[in-house]
């Protein structure tokens, strides 16, 4: 049989910036796709908001995306994979792939004394989204969460290595230390930003999973699975879009996405969600 391609974009969107940390993950295992972003930075934290805000936003946000001939969306926001994941992909009739799953099964595979660490934003840990599926693939397994909400506007403001993140770390974290878990799940977009400062209050017996490596490696297996790969060589372009172009978008972005990118798309939220 020949092999199936497609050269649509692949969809990603976050509650801001943040998933770009997912997007630098997925151009490194698929450098020649195009990547199509939505930031919703004009309503982003979706960490603190209810379920059923969330809900409405990831659904706008995907609307967005599928107008944009998306040929599979990825949700890179944590907080909306744990509210939202079940009802986009019953309600989208494309591929729809969330971080946390990716992530838990990494945690899985990784721990070796059966005690895994979860951090994350209020409505994550709330939702103990990452614990459920833990416990599904292995109920055996002792989770410890804990949310972090500090730690967003902390990578946001580039403090990555400062005295003021250790000390906010060391506070957060030291139920998980005392738990003596060998395995941390970033269950939050930010949290890569921080993993020096985040390994050195866990110590480096800790192993510290990046949800977005994770799911990258998803994405990557599902698109050979479906045929969905691009022909293009070396195209690897991302465009971004955004609800709203917050002072220092450029610097948090480069940052996060670990290189320069380009001017990001102002979006019209009234129009979008018409
Ligand atoms: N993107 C969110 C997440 O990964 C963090 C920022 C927010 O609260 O919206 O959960």
């Amino acid at each position: 049989m020949n092999k199936l391609y497609n050269d649509r974009p692949i969809g990603v969107f976050d509650s801001g910036i943040g998933g770009l940390t997912v997007v630098k993950r997925l151009f490194s295992v698929l450098p020649n796709e195009h990547i199509v972003y939505f930031g919703d930075t004009a309503r982003v934290p979706y960490g603190s908001k209810s379920n059923s805000t969330v809900i409405e936003y990831s659904i706008q946000d995907t609307n967005f995306l599928l107008h944009k001939n998306v040929k599979l969306v990825v949700v890179a926001c944590n907080t909306a994979s744990s509210i939202a994941l079940p009802e986009l992909q019953r309600k989208f009739n494309i591929p729809v792939i969330g971080v946390i799953f990716p992530g838990a099964e990494m945690a899985v595979d990784e721990t070796k004394n059966m005690k895994i660490g979860v951090i994350g934003t209020r409505a994550t840990i709330t939702n103990q989204a990452y614990s459920k599926v833990i416990k599904k693939i292995n109920n055996k397994i002792e989770v410890v969460e804990k949310a972090c909400p500090l730690f967003v506007p902390l990578a946001e403001e580039g403090w990555t290595h400062h005295r003021a993140t250790y000390e906010i770390a060391k506070e957060y974290l030291k139920e998980l230390t005392s738990h003596r878990i060998d395995t941390l799940v970033l269950g939050c977009t930010h949290y890569p930003i921080l993993a020096d400062v985040i390994q050195e209050v866990m110590g480096n017996k800790v192993t510290l999973i990046d949800s977005g490596i994770a799911t990258a490696e998803v994405v990557k297996s599902e698109i050979h699975k479906r045929g969905l790969e691009t022909r293009h060589k070396n195209h690897g372009n991302l465009d971004v879009f955004v609800s709203d172009i917050p002072t220092k978008f450029q610097e948090v972005a480069e940052l996060f996405l670990g290189k320069k990118i380009n001017k990001p798309i102002k979006v019209d939220l009234e129009e979008m969600i018409s």
